[in-house]
């Protein structure tokens, strides 16, 4: 069974993640999402809104997730990489290159993100008061 893994946070699904969840499910037979804690995600400057066990939740509701494990540290990749026996790693273009070090153990893929649309972006309109992105424009 070929396997591919893919890393974020996942706060407030929007069609993005969606997108990118889809296309990641499409290069494989089991996808695998390493979901970041409430408390890596803290490290990274940003909070979220749902807890990791609701993220958690949610991703494992979607079509095309199989497996969630938790992501606590920028250094595991390998370890799961090579633990879970990943065939492809995805992650959106926005790291294009910060994963090239995957590369002599598994296939290393960037995406293009969805434009127009990101979990800061609806916090963010949410916090002006905007009722949808579209009435802000
Ligand atoms: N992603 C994407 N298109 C978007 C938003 C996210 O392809 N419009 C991808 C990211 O590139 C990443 C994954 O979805 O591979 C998870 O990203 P995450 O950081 O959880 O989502 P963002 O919406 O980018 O969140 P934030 O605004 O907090 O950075």
């Amino acid at each position: 069974m070929k396997k591919v893994i893919t890393y974020g946070t996942f706060d407030l699904i929007h069609h993005g993640h969606i997108n990118i969840l889809r296309r990641a499910k499409a290069m494989a037979d089991y996808l695998i999402v390493a979901l970041s804690t409430d408390e890596f995600t803290a490290g990274k400057g940003k909070q979220v809104y749902y807890k990791y066990d609701e993220r958690k939740l949610i991703l494992e509701a979607i079509k095309y997730v199989d497996e969630v494990i938790p992501e606590t540290s920028w250094e595991q990749k390998i370890d799961d990489v090579l633990k879970h026996h990943v065939a492809v790693f995805v992650i959106g273009e926005d790291w294009a290159g910060k994963f090239d070090f995957l590369k002599p153990h598994c296939e290393v893929v960037y995406l293009p993100r969805t434009e127009g649309i990101s979990t800061t972006q609806i916090k963010n309109d949410l916090a002006s008061g905007a009722q949808s992105a579209k009435n802000k424009k």
